[in-house]
């Protein structure tokens, strides 16, 4: 079991990988607590929960309101807790975000953290104090910065993922290796099958390197000021997919990635050699770096985005596998690249 601890504002986070779920009880000994997870969580691992301690959330993104918090908070009321009471959020990216964001406002802050069943979760939402609600169709607009004060990873939720899902969480690993882990990046080279198919060995080691990478910087910039934007690579653009080809977020960021790959060569950051690497590896993993691109709609998305400032927006561009620079891109000199972009992909 591996474990490591993040050192935020709020308080530190430890990550434990590797920790079986049947122990979670004696993980509190007698501390007050109560958990949350959402209805595919708990229909498949109803019998691993300690009885008469969990509230269910229906699942999937139209969960995550506040009229879902109205309800948690609720729940908080009738179960009497109080600050030594701990809140644990087990379930995917949507517990994670409500659970944190309700034990944060619940009595001015709860204890709480997550145990988090998917691989994106596991990586991504579970780590950096980020939390919240969408409100009135957008996303995450009512939260807070909060670091939970622990994370606990088992790999066996993952054998029961369907293989997007798998994907999803491959694509936030594999941006991690991206901008900050170049040894990382060549483990998913070389380890393609097993990473296929969620190898418990393979996955600690995988899901600890990619957690040293947002970790790191986290730590150094845990309020998105400079450095955390890196965590954006891949997303200007695969916003701009997202929105115009109506593919899932996970997919589009994965061709966003191989397009702001392709850019970088574009800006002579990268080299040609290492874009094209960069790409055989997502494929062989599964990960989609292809669409039917619409230039102008993709510009107009682009445009849209609130990411940019004037004639500008900000991207992340890679220097080398392993690391990357934040940059500011001006949008006509994006739209000469757009043709050649497009093609690309
Ligand atoms: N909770 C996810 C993050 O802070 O990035």
């Amino acid at each position: 079991m591996r474990s490591m601890t993040l050192e935020g504002s709020t308080g530190a986070t430890k990550i434990e990988l590797g920790f079986p779920f049947t122990s979670i009880g004696e993980y509190f000994h007698d501390k007050r607590v109560v958990m949350i997870t959402d209805s595919k969580v708990y229909s498949l691992f109803e019998e691993e929960f300690p009885k008469g301690q969990a509230a269910v959330l229906g699942s999937g993104e139209l969960v995550k309101t506040l009229e879902s918090a109205y309800e948690i908070y609720q729940f908080f009321l009738a179960q009497e807790l109080d600050r030594s009471s701990c809140v644990v959020g087990i379930g995917g990216g949507v517990v994670c975000d409500i659970v944190g964001f309700c034990a944060s406002t619940y009595l001015r802050g709860l204890p709480f953290g997550y145990v988090p069943t998917t691989l994106l979760a596991q990586v991504d939402a579970s780590v950096g104090g980020k939390n919240g609600v969408n409100f009135k169709g957008y996303k995450n607009m009512v939260g807070t910065f909060n670091q939970p004060q622990f994370v606990l990873c088992d790999f066996k939720f993952l054998k029961t993922l369907p293989e997007s899902e798998v994907r999803n969480g491959i694509a936030e690993v594999m941006k991690h290796a991206l901008i900050g882990n170049g040894l990382l990046f060549s483990q998913l080279e070389e380890n393609q099958e097993r990473i296929m198919s969620l190898d418990e060995n393979l996955l600690e080691e995988v899901v600890y390197e990619s957690l040293l990478v947002k970790v790191g910087i986290v730590t150094r910039d845990e309020r998105e000021s400079g450095e955390r934007r890196k965590l954006n690579f891949g997303h200007t653009l695969g916003h701009a997919v997202e929105k115009t080809c109506g593919l899932s977020h996970g997919d589009a960021v994965s061709i966003g990635m191989i397009m702001e790959s392709k850019l970088s060569v574009m800006k002579g950051r990268l080299e040609e050699k290492i874009a094209e690497r960069i790409k055989t590896v997502f494929e062989k993993l599964g990960l989609p770096v292809r669409a039917e691109l619409d230039r102008d709609a993709m510009i107009d998305a682009v445009r849209k985005d609130k990411k940019r400032e004037d004639h500008e927006i900000h991207c992340v561009l890679l220097d080398e596998i392993g690391s990357a620079k934040i940059a500011r891109v001006r949008i006509d000199e994006l739209e000469e690249f757009f043709d050649d972009l497009c093609e690309y992909c």
